[in-house]
């Protein structure tokens, strides 16, 4: 059986996946790319969980990267095959999930590790965090969808320049430039993941998975975002959670949601 590279906890709705390779500063291998695949999938069907927590073990990386001794003499056609399974596997599955993903990025985050925070929905970073896609200086570029998802976060003119110059920047200039969504010290890290993910939580669960999808839609080519909205915001009215939500606003008492 192969290790464990992935470890789960689950607190009252908040499963927090941790990926455990400190060795490699929790480099990105093939079997890492696939447990965490496997555990995104099983918290999709899985009811006890509601939100999901992304982080690296220890305190000196998120993830350092795609893990670069695994691909050092791989050809055009592994290099291709490399990027479409890792985004097929992970990166879109975890951008695409129906429950809220939270990266907690606890210091380094560089290539396709910042690239796995940007498929989270949103990121809190320690103060210790360094982020970048320093790809070019080893000859190649992001391949897990750094190219696409940093423009959209930072602008086209920042990105650029992170992608371009290699270098990294620190939790404060993530925050200025809407990298991240929030820094805190270290120690506080995983509660200030866990307090965001319990407010999301107050919230129905059907409505969030449709909001991650209406969001989403914007950046899919061929789709109309707007129209999209519309028909979210319409299939929304069907739902127990919308008859739940409206009723306890009326009847002046907290929602119990069901999810559907
Ligand atoms: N792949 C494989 N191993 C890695 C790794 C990576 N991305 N990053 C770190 N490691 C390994 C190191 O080789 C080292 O292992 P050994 O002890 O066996 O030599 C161990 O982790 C500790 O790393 P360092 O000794 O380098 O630690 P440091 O504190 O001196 O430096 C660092 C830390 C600046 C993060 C440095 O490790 C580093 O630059 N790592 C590579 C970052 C990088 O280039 N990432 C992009 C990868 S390419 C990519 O991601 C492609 C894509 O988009 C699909």
């Amino acid at each position: 059986m192969s290790q464990s590279l992935i470890h789960s906890t689950l607190n009252e709705g908040v499963l927090t996946l941790t990926i455990s390779r400190p060795e490699a500063l929790n480099a990105l291998n093939a079997e890492v790319i696939s447990q965490l695949s496997d555990a995104i999938e099983s918290a999709q069907s899985a009811p006890d969980v509601r939100i999901i927590v992304l982080t690296g073990s220890g305190e000196k990386a998120f993830v350092a990267g795609a893990d670069i001794k695994e691909f050092a003499d791989f050809n055009a056609k592994q290099g291709k095959e490399l990027a479409q399974r890792g985004q097929d596997q992970l990166f879109n599955r975890v951008e695409r999930s129906t429950k809220p993903v939270i990266a907690a990025v606890n210091g380094f985050a560089l290539g396709g590790g910042l690239e796995l925070a940007m498929a989270c929905h949103v990121r809190i970073a320690s103060d210790n965090a360094r982020m970048g896609l320093p790809e070019v200086s080893l000859g190649v570029i992001p391949g897990y969808g750094g190219t696409q998802r940093l423009p959209q976060l930072v602008g086209k003119g920042k990105a650029m320049e992170m992608i371009l110059t290699g270098g990294m920047i620190n939790a404060e200039d993530g925050l200025a430039c809407g990298l991240v969504n929030a820094v805190v010290p270290t120690e506080e890290l995983l509660a200030t993941a866990d307090a965001m993910a319990r407010k999301m939580m107050k919230n129905s669960p059907r409505a969030l998975q449709t909001a991650i999808q209406a969001v989403l839609a914007g950046y899919e080519e061929g789709i109309n975002g707007f129209d999209a909205e519309i028909s979210c915001f319409g299939a929304s009215f069907e739902t127990e959670d919308f008859k739940e939500g409206t009723s306890a606003f009326i009847e002046k008492r907290k929602p119990q949601f069901s999810g559907k």
